[in-house]
């Protein structure tokens, strides 16, 4: 995100649906071949695995979804590179399980939360949404996960608790070295984090996350630039102060507290008045709040946006 631009990805490269039928097809059978022994581990990870009941949500969007192939192989994800498709060849480098997220700081009830408990906090919710990266591309993602403010209404905030940050796994024995200062972390008010939008990602396309979006937990704000929604969780802390995160900490300038998609307001080097769509080719505009404008215009009344970026 610092130095690169980026690479497109035509609609020719990208997965028809039956090519989509049939990987699924390969990676059940890669996964039944492996659990056998006979495949390496990484095939393993890569089988996919159903979620069970999901219901739908109608904050969704209707417009058409990204392909799953561009999903889960044009991300970013610098811990386990810097390249876009390094993520989904660097699986390896992040283990999924076992797994615990801590929720702590300013909470009455903190607690250490497993994977299975998040499952069955609340009922899983299929969320499609618009994803827009600062870099100038977006896609439209079926998440699937738990509103963010179930799990905070668990925890029960403190009165003075103002904002909540978000910290991600990081190993360096694996992972990359440099770039950021590491651990990678982001945060939100905490109004923000309540907000009926705000996801905890535990899947897309109606199966568990795959590593390299940010499995096995990640948070999800759409009307934000891509970078606010951290991947693969470890903790999440309840503050007074703002906390300064991996971006403000690398480029001060560049990258603000809020981060919200305004077409109006420039990255130093990037417009954000137009976007391109993952598989499209004639660029479309940005949106005020990324098309979010009447959930969550009301949560910045009163705020300088351009001084507040
Ligand atoms: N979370 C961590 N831990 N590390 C990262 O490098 N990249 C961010 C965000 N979360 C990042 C991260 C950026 S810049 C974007 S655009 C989104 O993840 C990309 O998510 P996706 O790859 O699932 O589309």
């Amino acid at each position: 995100m610092l130095i690169r631009r980026p690479a497109a990805i035509l609609p020719s490269e990208i997965t028809t649906a039956k090519m989509y039928r049939e990987r699924r097809r390969f990676m059940g059978l890669a996964g039944s071949l492996a659990l056998a022994g006979t495949l390496p581990a990484g095939l393993a990870r890569a089988a996919t695995q159903p979620l069970g009941s999901i219901t739908k949500s109608p904050l969704s969007t209707t417009e058409s979804q990204t392909s799953y192939k561009a999903v889960t192989t044009y991300n970013n994800f610098y811990e386990l590179g810097t390249d876009k498709e390094d993520p989904a060849q660097n699986t390896h480098r992040l283990k999924p399980a076992p797994w615990t997220v801590r929720v702590e700081g300013l909470v009455n009830k903190p607690r250490t939360f497993g994977i299975d408990e998040l499952l069955k906090l609340a009922p899983l919710e299929e969320r499609i949404y618009r994803m827009r990266c600062v870099e100038g591309w977006s896609m439209v993602i079926p998440w699937v996960g738990i509103p963010l403010t179930s799990l905070l209404r668990l925890v029960d905030p403190q009165g003075s608790a103002r904002y909540v940050e978000f910290i991600s796994h990081y190993d360096k024995t694996t992972m990359t070295r440099g770039v950021l200062d590491w651990p990678y972390n982001e945060a939100l008010r905490l109004d923000e984090a309540r907000h009926p939008l705000t996801l905890l990602a535990l899947g897309l396309y109606g199966e568990v996350l795959p590593i390299q979006n940010g499995a096995p937990l990640r948070l999800v704000v759409p009307w934000k630039y891509g970078f606010k929604s951290g991947k693969s969780i470890v903790a999440i802390r309840l503050t007074e102060k703002q906390p300064v995160t991996a971006w403000m900490k690398a480029g001060p300038s560049e990258y603000g507290f809020y981060s919200n998609v305004n077409p109006e307001v420039d990255h130093p080097r990037w417009s954000q008045a137009t976007e391109r769509r993952i598989g499209e080719f004639s660029k479309r505009k940005t949106l005020m709040f990324n098309g979010y404008a009447d959930q969550v215009a009301s949560l910045y009344t009163g705020m300088d946006l351009r001084r507040n970026f």
